[in-house]
C-alpha cells in the first residue's frame, strides 16, 4: 500500500464526472489499498478515487470501524434528513454543514465485480453521499448551509 497525493478543491479534476470501473483487476485492487492507506494517514472517514487524481467511480469509507469499498455506487432508496457540519480532505481549512439524508440504501460491486446492497443511517449514509458526491464532481461546500462564511474567508469553489 502507498499513500498517494490528495487532490485539493480548485484542481479542475474535482469537478469532472467519473467513468464507472470497468475492469476489476490489479489496477483496481492497487487502487484501493492505495485509497485506504491515503484514507487512514489523513484521519479520513472516506475518500473517493477522484480525489487521488482518478476518475473512476469507486470509494472507501471508514464509519463506525467498518472499512467499505464501494465501485460504480448507486443510491436506491433515501429517507428523512439530517443536518451535521462536514469536512472533506480536498478542502482542508473549512467545514460546514450539510443536509443529508438520514437513511440510504446504496447497491455497488466490491473489488471482484460482485454485487451487494449496503443501508446505512446518519455517519454512514452522510459518508456515502458525500464520497458518491465526488464521483459526480460535487464537492460538500457546493451544498454547505454556510457556504456564504465559506466565501467571504476566501473559500474556493
Ligand atoms: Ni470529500
Amino acid at each position: 500500500m502507498a499513500t498517494r497525493k490528495v487532490v485539493l478543491i480548485g484542481d479542475n479534476s474535482l469537478r469532472k464526472i467519473s467513468k464507472p470501473v470497468k475492469d476489476f483487476d490489479e489496477d483496481l485492487w492497487q487502487l484501493l489499498d492505495d485509497m485506504k492507506s491515503t484514507m487512514y494517514c489523513n484521519d479520513g472517514m472516506g475518500l473517493a478515487a477522484p480525489q487521488v487524481g482518478v476518475l473512476r467511480r469507486a470509494i472507501v469509507i471508514d464509519v463506525n470501524n467498518m472499512f467499505v469499498e464501494l465501485i460504480n455506487p448507486e443510491i436506491i432508496e433515501q429517507e428523512g434528513k439530517d443536518v451535521e457540519q462536514e469536512g472533506c480532505l480536498s478542502v482542508r481549512t473549512f467545514r460546514g454543514r450539510v443536509e443529508r439524508p438520514y437513511k440510504i440504501t446504496v447497491k455497488a460491486v466490491d473489488r471482484f465485480g460482485y454485487p451487494f446492497v449496503l443501508t446505512g443511517e446518519k455517519w454512514l449514509a452522510r459518508c456515502i453521499c458525500h464520497e458518491i458526491d465526488h464521483l459526480n464532481g460535487v464537492l460538500f461546500v457546493d451544498k454547505c448551509l454556510d457556504k456564504e462564511k465559506y466565501l467571504k474567508q476566501g473559500g474556493k469553489l
